[in-house]
């Protein structure tokens, strides 16, 4: 490799934080099993075959995509969120397909023309990017959950607010009522709420549809939104519901006149979905078989892994919905990821979620059915029980 001598290029962003896991990851391996990855929320099972034939059918695609996507993807992302999200009559001139929703939530305050002075909200506990992205516009990121908790010099500059419901890492829910007045507080501030959802399918307890329990709230229910999208959004993934982690399978909706202004600006910056993901999209949004199926795996392995973090004497909170347990032992973070590592497990450090992850660690359940055999096993022979 030949390096630069002249210094000055590269962002100024931190070190990508997973760096400092290696160690550990190193140590899990020495584990004569070997090791059990639940680190990273990334799904092992299969794509499911019908999406993957979407896929292929839709190979041929020599011309340009469209930005905006396709008329037919975005009528089946209306569908979805009228039949799954409590969302009717949602326009499909008011979404727009992204590429994952990771680049959406790295770039959205730029393209939302943030800047210097501008605050970003994000979660007190979160997913790192609303941070990286509120550095990349230049504006500054603020944590927390709710406007009234900001000094009014701070909250006078808020122009775009982060909820993350269900939540990475911790599992919270929100509300109807508290993400209704938490729109009602960033709209009386003309602040744009984006809402990232992508863990609604996988709500558990009470939050568990398929067991009798209520619909995740979203953004867009006329229940929050008062039946007016202005300055709302909702981010949505298919990574975990559909195993699409691979494809890149994202979209965004909402305010239409947001999503206009998104269009225009990812024309030109060529944020375009290829054509074959925009099939595979369909296939995936016009079939929740699959996503139930999947859904009931995660509900498995998590039944599996609760009493067995509990064995090992770790404490779970909230950890109501999505991919992940967040628990605690009452000891510095990277203390209890060393005794899972000694075990060959792999979690990851509530610390890389903000200074109020210290002390915890998150457990994703995305290994396969032995893999998570594997680690109760390993969690519950160490607890002596
Ligand atoms: C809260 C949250 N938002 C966004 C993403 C990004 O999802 P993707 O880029 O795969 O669509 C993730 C992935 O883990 C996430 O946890």
């Amino acid at each position: 490799m030949s390096t630069s001598e002249a210094p000055g290029f590269g962002l100024d962003l931190p070190e990508y934080p997973w760096e400092a896991m290696a160690p550990y990851a190193r140590r899990a391996a020495e584990h004569p099993d070997g090791a059990v990855n639940l680190s990273i929320g990334t799904p092992v099972d299969p794509t499911p075959e019908h999406i993957r034939a979407a896929l292929a059918a839709a190979a041929d695609a020599p011309g340009y995509p469209t930005t905006h996507g396709t008329p037919a993807l975005r009528e089946s992302i209306a569908g979805w969120y009228a039949r799954r999200r409590g969302t009717p009559d949602l326009d499909p001139a008011d979404i727009l397909p992204t590429v994952g929703s990771k680049e959406l939530v790295a770039w959205l305050p730029l393209l939302l023309g943030l800047g210097p002075g501008d605050v970003v909200v994000r979660p007190v506990v979160a997913y790192p990017t609303y941070d990286i992205g509120a550095r990349l516009a230049g504006a500054e990121a603020v944590a927390a959950d709710s406007l009234d908790e900001l000094d009014p010099a701070v909250r006078r500059r808020v122009r775009l607010v982060w909820v993350n419901s269900p939540a990475n890492p911790t599992g919270a829910v929100r509300s109807t009522e508290s993400l209704r007045a938490l729109v009602d507080s960033a709209r009386a501030q003309g602040a744009v709420v984006a809402s990232d959802e992508c863990y609604a399918e996988l709500g558990w307890g009470e939050w568990d549809e398929a067991r009798g329990g209520q619909r995740v709230p979203g953004v867009l229910e006329p229940a929050v939104s008062g039946g007016d999208l202005s300055l709302l959004l909702s981010v949505y993934s298919l990574s975990k519901q559909s195993n699409l982690a691979g494809y890149r399978a994202a979209f965004t909706a909402g305010d239409g006149a947001l999503i206009a202004s998104l269009v225009n600006s990812r024309k030109h910056a060529g944020m375009i979905v290829p054509a074959p993901v925009q099939a595979a999209m369909r296939a995936a949004l016009d079939d929740d078989a699959h996503v139930q199926a999947q859904k009931d795996l995660y509900r498995a392995r998590r039944e599996v892994l609760v009493p067995a973090l509990e064995a090992f004497g770790l404490r779970i909170s909230d950890s109501e919905a999505g991919l992940y347990l967040w628990a605690t032992a009452g000891e510095d973070t990277w203390t209890t990821i060393k005794r899972l590592a000694e075990l060959g497990i792999v979690a990851g450090p509530g610390v890389f979620y903000g200074e109020a992850g210290a002390g915890y660690v998150r457990v994703a359940l995305t290994a396969d059915d032995d893999g998570v055999a594997a680690a109760a096993r390993r969690l519950t022979n160490a607890s002596g029980s």
